[in-house]
C-alpha cells in the first residue's frame, strides 16, 4: 500500500477552515452554565424562602436540617461552626453538584465553552499538551459513577417530594386534604426532567449492562441497558431540559413563598 508523510502543523488559537458558526454552541453552553451557577450559589446562600406550604425547593431536598416543616432532623444543628454561613442547601448541594460536574456531556461542553479544549472540533486550542483525563486533577472525574449512586438516591428523595406536594393543610383548621397546585406539577416536572437525565447516565448503562467490560448474557440486563441508551441518545437535552427546570422550581417555590406569585389550586 502506498504511503504519504504528513506533517501537522499547529495552527494559532482559534484557527479553523469552519465556515460555519461553531462559536455559537460554546457560547450559549458559557452563558446557560455561568446563569445556573450563579443563580444557584446565590439561592442556596440565601436560606429563607425556600419551602411554601407542602412545597419544597430541589435545590433544598432533602432538607436535612433546617426550619422548615420539610427537616428531616429538626433545626439548625449546634455543631455547625458559628463563623461559617448557614444555609440548609450547603448540607447537599454538593451531591448533583458534583453529578453535573463529572457528567461526560457536561466534560465535554465545559471542556469547550470555559477551558477552549478545544473551542469545538477542528478548531485550534491555546494549548499545545494534551494531557487527558489520566492525570490529576481530571482523573478525579473517574468518581462519576458513585455520584450516580447519590443522584438516584436525589430522585427517589425528590419523587416523594411531589407526593408530599400533593397534601394542603389548611391554615385555619389544621386539617390537610388532597390537592393539586401548580407547584405541585412543577416539581412532578421537575422529577421526570431529573429522572430522564439520570436513568440516561453512561455510567447506569455500563452498570447495568456490563459484566468486566463485556455486555451481560442476561435478556434482563440487555433490556435494561437498552432502556438507558434510548434515554443517553438525548442526554444532552435531558441534561438541559432538568437543569432549567431544576433552577426554574426553585423560583417557583421561592416566589410563592415571598408572596410575589400565587400558587393556583388546580384541585
Ligand atoms: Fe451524564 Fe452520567 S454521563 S449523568
Amino acid at each position: 500500500m502506498a504511503q504519504a508523510e504528513l506533517t501537522l502543523k499547529q495552527h494559532g488559537f482559534g484557527q479553523t477552515r469552519r465556515r460555519d458558526l461553531w462559536w455559537l454552541q460554546p457560547l450559549a453552553v458559557f452563558a446557560g452554565l455561568s446563569t445556573f451557577v450563579i443563580y444557584t450559589t446565590w439561592a442556596a446562600f440565601q436560606g429563607e424562602y425556600y419551602a411554601f406550604g407542602p412545597y419544597l425547593s430541589p435545590l433544598y431536598s432533602p432538607e436535612l436540617f433546617g426550619e422548615s416543616s420539610h427537616s428531616w432532623f429538626g433545626a439548625k444543628p449546634s455543631w455547625w461552626p458559628a463563623v461559617l454561613p448557614w444555609s440548609p442547601a450547603f448540607l447537599i448541594l454538593w451531591a448533583p453538584g458534583g453529578f453535573r460536574l463529572t457528567c461526560y456531556y457536561y466534560r465535554g461542553a465545559y471542556y469547550k465553552a470555559f477551558w477552549a479544549d478545544p473551542p469545538s472540533c477542528a478548531v485550534a486550542e491555546p494549548r499545545h499538551r494534551y494531557l487527558g483525563e489520566n492525570s490529576f486533577p481530571l482523573i478525579l472525574q473517574n468518581i462519576h459513577r458513585y455520584f450516580l449512586y447519590l443522584a438516584l438516591l436525589f430522585v427517589v428523595v425528590l419523587a416523594y417530594d411531589v407526593w408530599n406536594a400533593l397534601w394542603f393543610t389548611d391554615a385555619a383548621t389544621g386539617a390537610t386534604s388532597f390537592g393539586i397546585g401548580i407547584g405541585t406539577l412543577v416539581l412532578a416536572a421537575n422529577v421526570v426532567f431529573l429522572g430522564g437525565y439520570t436513568l440516561g447516565c453512561h455510567s447506569l448503562r455500563h452498570l447495568v449492562g456490563g459484566i468486566r467490560d463485556r455486555l451481560s448474557a442476561s435478556p434482563a440486563r440487555l433490556k435494561a441497558y437498552n432502556c438507558v441508551g434510548c434515554l443517553n441518545r438525548r442526554h444532552m437535552l435531558w441534561a438541559w431540559m432538568s437543569l432549567c427546570w431544576v433552577g426554574f422550581s426553585d423560583v417557583y417555590v421561592r416566589l410563592c413563598a415571598m408572596g410575589i406569585w400565587t400558587d393556583l389550586r388546580i384541585l
